[in-house]
């Protein structure tokens, strides 16, 4: 019998150390269109979805989880989408040593994991040092788009960014009625909203003159 040649994951899945000290988006991407990040990009639902519906922009998605990782990869793959594509591995490696300054359009930071009991809390991802990468990486006028369904975490993300000195709050655009399975922003806002529970949404633009 013969099987199908298993496609290589590469270039849609990559870890960090299969590249080199920085990310040059227009070698990574073969082009100069405008860069998103989507960060925790878990199973990849708004890459894949915002990659089609947007051929202009390039999407990559950060997970520290590489099974999570490849599973969003495989999405793209299938597709052979050539703008979007997932790194592996620690987004705060990325963010602070990889992406040249204010070089992104927008970042994506969709249900982060709550880390609920106290003790972990210092493993959340939202902290002061991530709001102040989010400043270096975003361009002049970017955005930062984040969600929760978790009111406590969420309060947190928003004092973060709401105080940040280089961001100004905006009103988010309204939350869509999805009319099919696949048409929530992510496959964690598909199954919170599913259970009925609250989504919290926040909009950020960084401030600042474009040079
Ligand atoms: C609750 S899930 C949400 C996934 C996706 N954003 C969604 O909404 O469906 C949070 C994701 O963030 C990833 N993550 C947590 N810390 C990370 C880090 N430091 N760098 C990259 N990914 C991270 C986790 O592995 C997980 O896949």
């Amino acid at each position: 019998m013969q099987t199908a040649p298993i496609k290589p994951m590469k270039p849609w899945f990559q870890v960090i150390d299969d590249l080199g000290d920085h990310l040059d988006w227009e070698e990574f991407f073969g082009n100069d269109n405008p860069v998103e990040l989507d960060i925790g990009c878990g199973r990849g639902m708004f890459l894949f979805n915002s990659a089609v519906a947007n051929p202009d922009v390039n999407y990559l998605g950060l997970e520290i989880d590489y099974r999570e990782g490849r599973r969003a990869a495989s999405r793209l793959l299938k597709r052979e989408l050539p703008n979007a594509r997932v790194i592996g591995g620690d987004c705060k490696v990325v963010l602070s040593g990889m992406v040249k300054k204010h070089s992104v359009r927008a970042a994506h930071v969709y249900y982060p994991d709550p880390w609920w009991k106290k003790r972990h809390h210092k493993r959340r991802l939202f902290t002061q040092e991530f709001a102040d990468l989010l400043a270096e990486i975003v361009e002049y006028d970017g955005q930062v788009h984040s969600w929760s369904d978790v009111a406590d975490l969420f309060d947190i993300i928003r004092d973060l960014m709401d105080g940040h000195s280089q961001f100004s709050t905006q009103t988010p655009p309204p939350l869509n009625q999805p009319e099919h399975d696949l048409d929530y922003q992510t496959s964690f806002d598909r199954k919170k909203r599913q259970m009925g529970l609250p989504v919290f949404r926040g909009l950020w633009q960084r401030t600042g003159k474009k040079n």
